[in-house]
């Protein structure tokens, strides 16, 4: 009697053991990419092998900084931003907003400076045009459109940000999708640029196109 007793609660021990290792190895499995739990021995290491910064595809070199910039999805869901795995700005931050939005990164520390949210459909275009002058050389420039970026853009912010690299801010407009990453002291334009023209023909949602995505890794400035 005592020895089944015994039994009895060993199994139940073990059983509750399993249960519980393989809860705990499925929530840590990545949706994507299903495997043997780990404590079938099957993957001994490989599944504790860290993500590369910001979940880029691939990671970046030593002597380059990991960023992923995606654009606000139409008037519902805010941009974010992600610097050498930190999140700069998200909804979730709650330090996003409509219009354009901002973060400066010192290019050679990757240290954050600045962030703002610039209204470009009811703000004072002001605002963004003291915020763009103010950049010095070795910053890093990372730029989010969420909803309307273009109806309080003027000329001389278009100029700002094409001195930045940009090749899109020269046409950007009403209620369409951007995201740039440039720096003062580019000598040629940014390679890390999308834009889509806001186009009922074409748009995804009724009256925005689709979100943008960019990621990459930015060279850090030697000093
Ligand atoms: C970046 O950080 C370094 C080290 O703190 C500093 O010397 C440099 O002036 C900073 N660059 C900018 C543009 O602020």
């Amino acid at each position: 009697m005592r020895v089944s007793g015994l039994l009895r609660l060993t199994a139940l021990f073990f059983t509750l053991l399993a249960v519980w290792l393989f809860l705990r190895s499925s929530i840590s499995l990545n949706t994507k990419n299903i495997r043997m739990p780990r404590w079938l021995g099957m993957a001994p290491k490989e599944s504790q092998a860290p993500k590369s910064k910001c979940g880029l595809s691939k990671p970046c070199q030593d002597n380059f900084f990991a960023f992923k910039i995606s654009s606000g999805a139409a008037n519902v869901v805010g941009p974010s931003m992600c610097f050498e795995n930190q999140i700069l700005m998200s909804p979730v931050k709650n330090n996003v907003g409509r219009g354009l939005n901002i973060a400066l990164v010192n290019g050679t520390t990757g240290e954050v400076m600045k962030m703002s949210a610039f209204d470009m459909y009811l703000g004072d275009p002001k605002l963004l045009l003291k915020f763009l002058r103010e950049i010095s050389e070795g910053v890093l420039v990372l730029v989010a459109s969420y909803d309307d970026p273009g109806t309080k853009m003027n000329d001389e912010i278009r100029k700002l940000f094409s001195s930045l690299g940009s090749n899109y801010a020269k046409q950007l407009g009403f209620r369409d999708s951007w995201v740039f990453l440039g720096a003062k002291d580019l000598r040629s334009k940014s390679p890390f640029e999308q834009f889509l023209k806001n186009n009922p023909q074409t748009n995804k949602y009724e009256g925005w196109p689709e979100l943008l995505e960019l990621e990459g890794c930015v060279p850090k400035k030697i000093l």
